[in-house]
């Protein structure tokens, strides 16, 4: 179905023809149309309801149709927008970058709360795997006092993130960001390291066409059991935690497997937090600061 049947190119007839268009891909096709045609207006949800009636112009309609026909063929509507709202914050996103996830914030909340639950003139926080820099910067949104270095293995990642910074924080320069292949080359010690890695397996059926053929590879996939980049993390972490913490997210059935490797490479007190649908999503564990 083409945009040129829509008659009279009214704000609710595109919208009911992009719905119509989406239903076949998406689990929420109503809401992917409102999100693309305000995006192409530059209008806010209720202004699209508000302004039902008005025509749309030519280009705008050339727009929301172009942006309709990629959704339909996958595109995640983040990377159509270039943006996507995490911890109450608008990050920009692009193909380099994970689009962030609700589930991530389980990460940031649990940071905050051990930041919350221990008294420091300043905390400092390393963040490795930072893509879109979600995390980072809404931690240093909350705690602006927090000194924290920020890695990826992706310069394209790395770019977006320092652009979120800057348009989101008061003191951007709180957030130090470095390339690298997770702790080689970082300098310091921390007190808490935290981390949303790659942790999907390679074979995994779940992964959908549209994860798979739009997210980075190297953001999502981590080996055969997706268990890689964890492993490395929790090794390489303790040369940079003077007694501190480390913050992992996981997959939903990856809890006893993490709280396995974080048991033999020597952390303790290892607690894995629950979502509110009751999956393990974060597993934290203490570093005493011994010698590695
Ligand atoms: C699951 S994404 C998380 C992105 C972001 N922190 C978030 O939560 O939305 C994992 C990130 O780790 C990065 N990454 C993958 N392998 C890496 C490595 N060896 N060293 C450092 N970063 C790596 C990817 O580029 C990606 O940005």
């Amino acid at each position: 179905m083409n945009v040129s049947e829509v008659a009279d190119k009214r704000i609710k007839s595109l919208l009911g023809w992009g719905t119509q268009v989406l239903r076949r891909v998406s689990s929420t096709p109503d809401l992917d149309a409102r999100v693309l045609l305000g995006h192409c207006l530059q209008y806010s949800k209720e202004q699209l309801w508000m302004y039902a009636d008005e025509r749309v112009d030519r280009a705008c309609v050339e727009h929301f149709q172009a942006d309709v026909q990629a959704r339909s063929r996958g595109k995640p509507v983040a990377y159509l927008t270039g943006s996507k709202e995490f911890f109450g914050l608008d990050f920009k996103v692009n193909r380099h970058t994970l689009i962030p996830r609700p589930e991530t914030e389980l990460l940031v909340e649990a940071a905050l709360a051990l930041m919350a639950g221990q008294q420091k003139s300043q905390w400092r926080v390393l963040e490795l795997g930072t893509g879109s820099g979600a995390v980072a910067v809404s931690v240093v949104h909350v705690r602006p006092q927090t000194f924290v270095v920020a890695t990826d293995i992706d310069h394209a990642a790395l770019q977006v993130a320092c652009g979120n910074a800057q348009g989101l924080l008061k003191e951007p320069a709180s957030i130090h960001w470095l390339q690298t292949n997770w702790c080689a080359g970082v300098q310091g010690c921390f007190d808490l390291v935290l981390s949303n890695p790659p942790y999907v397996a390679t074979e995994d059926p779940h992964v959908s066409a549209e994860v798979s053929n739009f997210e980075p590879k190297r953001a999502l996939f981590a080996g055969v059991d997706g268990l890689q980049a964890i492993v490395c993390i929790v090794e390489e972490a303790r040369a940079l935690l003077a007694g501190g913490w480390l913050l992992l997210e996981h997959g939903a059935g990856q809890g006893a497997s993490v709280r396995s490797v974080l048991q033999q490479t020597g952390y303790r007190q290892i607690v894995t937090l629950k979502d509110l649908a009751g999956l393990e999503r974060v597993t934290q564990a203490y570093w005493s600061g011994q010698q590695v």
